[in-house]
């Protein structure tokens, strides 16, 4: 797959088969979120793999509630990865400070890109979630107080005949510009 069939391959995916993930392809997935860039290379994540029960179903019933059943989902996937957001390098944080940025935020996105396409060249589905039960995961586990989750990855194999959909994206005239706003 060349990188650009790569980009238009990966999709968010919300139906998954049952296969279990290989471990080396997991690895995989994580090895190129660790090698995503970051402020200062800061590296400020910590990947937490949940793949057992019954702390994977406890993980990913914390994305959805009774009222709330869009991740509702994510208890097929036989994998999630929680993405935690840990504290830049000092002189990173001070630069934060005076520029009024909030670099690891970018820094866990790309890693979470990274994460995915490794995923898609792997012929494995991902969806990153950022609505989740956030106290309920620090207790469930055990992430240190001061500590925030950024998002959540959904891994697995689609479900059988689950096809690439066409990618909804505002047009490139209105996303970008030449020279001037
Ligand atoms: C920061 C972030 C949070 C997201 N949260 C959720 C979520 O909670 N539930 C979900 O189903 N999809 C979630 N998504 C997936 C987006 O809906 C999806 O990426 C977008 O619609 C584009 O579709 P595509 O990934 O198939 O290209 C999230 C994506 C990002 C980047």
């Amino acid at each position: 797959m060349t990188f650009s069939e790569l980009i238009h391959t990966r999709q968010s995916v919300r139906r998954y088969a049952a296969t279990p993930v290989d471990s080396s392809a997991v690895a995989a997935c994580l090895e190129a979120a660790r090698m995503a860039p970051s402020a200062s290379n800061s590296q400020p994540w910590k990947f937490i793999v949940l793949d057992e029960d019954p702390l994977r179903t406890d993980v990913a019933k914390a994305t959805f509630s009774d009222i709330q059943l869009i991740n509702k989902f994510t208890v097929q996937a036989p994998v999630i990865v929680v993405i935690v957001i840990e504290k830049a390098r000092w002189y990173t944080r001070l630069a934060m400070q005076v520029k009024k940025k909030e670099w690891p935020l970018i820094d866990i996105g790309l890693a979470a890109g990274h994460f995915c396409l490794q995923a898609a060249e792997l012929g494995l589905g991902t969806c990153m979630i950022g609505w989740f039960d956030e106290k309920k995961l620090q207790k469930l586990l055990h992430i240190p107080a001061g500590r925030q989750i950024g998002l959540l990855i959904t891994l697995g194999y689609p479900e059988d005949g689950y096809s690439l959909r066409k990618k909804i994206r505002k047009p490139a005239e209105e996303v970008v510009a030449f020279h001037r706003y």
